[in-house]
């Protein structure tokens, strides 16, 4: 099918927005005969469905991903490799209206859905490059005395099988490439569940690597509700491996539900920035309010905390609410204009409301925005926060950054190390040394000097400790975490 044919196809009205895509075959509608609207942020108004797919068709999902991926396994990597690199070029060649179609979808502005599009597509391709370097390797036994034979093996690195990829809402093409493209390039076959706000997008992104000449069934879409589709794939006999995206709560539960299967996490982050004294805090305060408020607080890696000496704070915070003014501009994130618009949904926007007004009756003070207008939250900035309340405990996704005024260093990284989560933290200081020394001693997956928590460049090690995740991504990281060793040993007598 000529690729043009894609785009007609969702002219025709055998859209995504109204079909599930299943097994790369055919447009199809669910037998359960039920559906999930798909509502943007930006004005409520319902912008598509996506099916609800029956369990008995997650069993017929599954069975058809197993039987494609054992041919797929012994396709020789290069030729998976261009399938991946033709999809990684088509993605590019329609950025504009995989962009467009995110920003309604989940009310991304306009630049930083164009990046994780464009970041999406050079990830796929690099995925495809170190996958060839992601090998086995042959050991001699020699090196340990007292066999009887002489021993030697050839250690190969062989796929899982069948990987379940749950993407989330706040990056439903970028982290389902991150799960589907390392999976398909070491020989897995993909059971892609992707999140109900944002579906339409997954369901696109699916449709591209067929497109590619992805063999039928390697990427199997289950769309559906999580509390249902989502935790019956989780226990299904089917499934390998299962690499998640999403709350730390839910992450949680589906680790309890598994078993003995490998897993690789990215939960929630809870982010805090350490301020020290000799910070250049101009640029601190920029960083700040671009970690707190970028993508309207909905990363996980954005900074939810500032922890700092009063007297830096007392600085700090005047430079914060003026570049919050200067650099956030809230609105309807179709138009280029504005760089923050709603957030995910009604309820989502109840809860941080609920939040800040539970921290200010706690003693917090609101030194900026707090207001709600619908989905739309406006960047907040509180202070006089303390570590023990709700704001801080629980991560909020959310336009909302909060100011904790410590006594010590040494209270800032025990408040840390208390926490629930630990996935990035930021340090702030001109003092290389004294930033890597305190990074040392920080309880978190990453600790960023000079700059706010971030996942790029994504060849990086990506991790969260506690709460945030387990398991370790970035490229290569990936890579390894969805294939297995496997030695087969060969024995000579002496
Ligand atoms: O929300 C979680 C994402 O992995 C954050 O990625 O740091 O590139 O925004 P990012």
């Amino acid at each position: 099918m000529a690729y043009n044919n894609y785009f007609s196809e969702i002219a025709d009205g055998k859209s995504p927005a109204t079909y599930n895509y299943f097994d790369g075959e055919k447009w199809t509608v669910s037998l359960s005969g039920k559906t999930i609207d798909v509502v943007s942020p930006i004005d409520g108004k319902v912008m598509g469905k996506i099916q609800e797919v029956s369990h008995s068709e997650i069993d017929q999902a599954i069975d058809r991903a197993k039987e494609a991926q054992l041919s797929w396994k012994s396709i020789p990597m290069i030729k998976r490799a261009k399938i991946l690199h033709l999809a990684a070029d088509w993605i590019r060649q329609h950025e504009h209206y995989l962009t467009t179609t995110l920003i309604r979808e989940i009310g991304k502005p306009f630049s930083e859905a164009k990046d994780e599009i464009l970041r999406s597509a050079d990830m796929i391709d690099y995925f495809a490059n170190e996958g060839l370097h992601v090998t086995g390797e042959e050991l001699s036994g020699e090196v340990f005395p007292g066999y009887d034979q002489t021993k030697m093996a050839i250690v190969e690195r062989v796929p899982l099988g069948t990987v379940l990829a749950i993407a989330p809402f706040n990056y439903p093409v970028n982290l389902a490439v991150s799960k589907i493209a390392p999976a398909l390039i070491m020989g897995n076959a993909v059971v892609f569940k992707p999140p109900s706000q944002g579906g339409i997008s997954g369901l696109h992104l699916a449709q591209i690597f067929y497109q590619a000449g992805l063999p039928k069934g390697l990427i199997v879409i289950v769309t559906g509700r999580g509390e249902d589709t989502g935790n019956y794939l989780c226990v299904h006999q089917g499934i390998d491996m299962v690499t998640f995206t999403g709350s730390s709560q839910v992450g949680k539960s589906i680790a309890e539900e598994i078993g003995m299967i490998p897993i690789l996490f990215e939960c929630g982050g809870n982010n805090p920035a350490i301020v020290l004294p000799d910070a250049d805090l101009q640029f601190t305060a920029t960083e700040i309010v671009k970690g707190a408020f970028s993508f309207a607080g909905q990363r996980c890696t954005a900074i939810k905390y500032v922890l700092g000496m009063s007297s830096t704070i007392d600085e700090l915070l005047p430079l914060v609410v003026v570049k919050t003014k200067e650099i956030m501009k809230m609105g309807d994130p179709r138009e280029e204009k504005f760089n923050m618009g709603p957030v995910i949904s009604d309820s989502s926007a109840q809860t941080i409301e609920k939040r800040i007004l539970k921290a200010k009756a706690d003693g917090a003070k609101v030194v900026v925005g707090g207001k709600r207008d619908g989905r739309y939250i406006e960047p907040t900035i509180l202070d006089m926060v303390k570590s023990s309340m709700e704001i801080i405990q629980t991560e909020t996704f959310g336009p909302v950054v909060s100011f904790i005024r410590i006594n010590s260093v040494d209270e800032a990284v025990k408040i840390i190390r208390e926490s629930n989560y630990g996935l990035q933290a930021s340090v702030f200081t001109s003092d290389e040394g004294a930033g890597i020394k305190l990074a040392q001693i920080v309880d978190v997956g990453t600790v960023q000097i000079n700059s706010k928590p971030q996942r790029g460049p994504d060849h990086f090690p990506f991790l969260g400790i506690k709460g945030s995740g387990s398991g370790v991504q970035g490229i290569r990281y990936t890579l390894e975490a969805m294939s297995r060793l496997k030695p087969i040993v060969l024995n000579k007598p002496q």
